[in-house]
């Protein structure tokens, strides 16, 4: 089933005084299937939280379209923009964006609480996403004292929650060292693996790009090129995408 369908999007920023305009995005197109898990790459400034941001609603596009789940995004009100993300889409993002004054599980709880739930039925996932994540033993305990690999799972746990079929992730280990990037990323896999979550993530880290299964390539606010995992290892997959980031970069600007 196809959950993504992205046509000749554009996205044009203009400043108040209408002096200044940014062409952010300038016609991308792609699909996403269910239970795919894609990586979007391209450097600081080609367009990645642009185009995450108008794929989940938060901001309007300017021309082409979007349909997610089979709807156009286009068409929705933000009200109902709103209530379909709750639904349907799950979101980690660089800074984790964790409550300090909520511990790990009242963090992770906290989606489930905008609707009524069954306090048996609540605790029974609740429990499952942590077994899932590895992080029951500090379920307790505040986002301040734990590590920044720990808190991201945590903001994983909270996207997974309400068992969303997409989750987007922007730059998810941008504030994680090498070995908790490596933690973290490896939980999507198991994600997309046992659940079959479809997974977006948007990186300009080939380290955790090649965690995924497909990756596309942005530059300049258009889609540069794509490459598949297929059956590589990922370390070899990692090569891949790092003769590919040289040859895009030895282009003529
Ligand atoms: N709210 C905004 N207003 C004006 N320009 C913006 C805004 N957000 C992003 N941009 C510009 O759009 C381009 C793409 O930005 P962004 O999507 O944040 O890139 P990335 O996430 O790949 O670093 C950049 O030139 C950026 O300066
Ligand atoms: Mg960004």
């Amino acid at each position: 089933m196809l959950v993504l369908s992205v046509d000749n999007l554009k996205k044009v920023y203009t400043s108040k005084n209408n002096e200044n305009s940014t062409n952010a995005l300038n016609g991308v197109d792609f699909k996403i299937e269910e239970g795919e898990f894609v990586g979007i790459m391209g450097p600081s400034g080609s367009g990645k939280t642009t185009l995450l941001n108008l794929l989940s609603g938060i901001d309007r596009l300017s021309s082409g379209k979007i349909e997610i789940l089979g709807k156009d995004v286009k068409k929705m009100s933000k009200n109902n923009m709103t209530l379909f993300r709750r639904e349907h889409l799950g979101f980690v993002f660089q800074d984790f964006n964790l409550l300090d004054s909520l511990t790990i599980e009242e963090n992770i709880m906290l989606p489930l609480s905008l609707d009524y739930h069954e306090p048996e039925e609540m605790k029974g996932k609740i429990d499952g996403v942590m077994a899932m994540l590895d992080i029951a033993t500090i379920k307790d305990k505040y986002p301040y004292s734990v590590s920044g690999g720990q808190q991201q799972r945590a903001a994983i746990g909270r996207a997974i929650i309400n068992n969303p079929d997409i989750i987007f992730a922007d730059e998810p280990t941008g504030n994680l060292d090498w070995k908790s990037s490596n933690t973290v990323m490896g939980y999507f896999e198991k994600l997309n693996m046992m659940n079959n979550n479809t997974i977006l993530v948007v990186t300009h880290d080939p380290f955790t790009a090649s965690y995924c299964n497909r990756i596309i390539f942005i530059k300049d606010g258009l889609i540069h090129s794509e490459v598949t995992r297929d059956s590589k290892e990922r370390t070899q997959f990692l090569n891949v995408i790092l003769e590919k980031l040289n040859s895009i970069g030895d282009e003529k600007k």
